[in-house]
């Protein structure tokens, strides 16, 4: 009766312990860490597919509505308003590349990039395109 406790004991602390073994091999720690990682890789691909589907770039009118819409939707700070041609039309005369200079390093108090640190130089150009569209 004492053996075979004792051997019930034994049994059990070896399952246990291979059990504790099993998740401490380097594969178990691969197979938790695994799923982390596919789903960064997984979603950093879904936004590339998501980039090629737009033409490899967002859509000027994209890049607008989700960073420069807060200032340049309703003229904040003195931003010159979306589609309007009198607010538009001083700066254009400026040359293109004076606006796309001013949207990418700041211009008094338009902020460099318009604060969109993941746009491209295209979009940007894109963005301030839509902005002047049909002026
Ligand atoms: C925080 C507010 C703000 C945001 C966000 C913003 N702008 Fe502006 N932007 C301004 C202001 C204010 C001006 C006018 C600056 C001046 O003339 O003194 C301006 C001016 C400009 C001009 C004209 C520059 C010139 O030379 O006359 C361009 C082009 C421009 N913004 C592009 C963009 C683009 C593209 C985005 C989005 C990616 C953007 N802005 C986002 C505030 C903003």
């Amino acid at each position: 009766m004492k053996l075979k406790t004792w051997f019930g004991v034994i049994a059990v602390a070896l399952t246990v312990f291979a059990v504790q073994a099993q998740e401490m091999t380097d594969d178990a720690i691969k197979e938790r860490i695994k799923p982390v990682g596919s789903v960064h890789v997984a979603g950093a691909n879904a936004d590339a597919q998501a980039a090629e589907g737009g033409g490899g770039t967002r859509s000027g009118e994209d890049v607008f509505g989700s960073a420069c819409v807060a200032c340049h939707g309703s003229g904040v700070l003195g931003a010159p308003k979306v589609h309007v041609a009198a607010d538009w039309q001083p700066r254009v005369d400026k040359g293109f590349d004076t606006l796309m200079n001013h949207a990418l390093n700041g211009f008094n108090a338009m902020p460099p990039r318009g604060t969109c640190g993941n746009c491209s130089d295209d979009e940007i150009k894109a963005a301030i395109e839509y902005m002047i569209e049909g002026i």
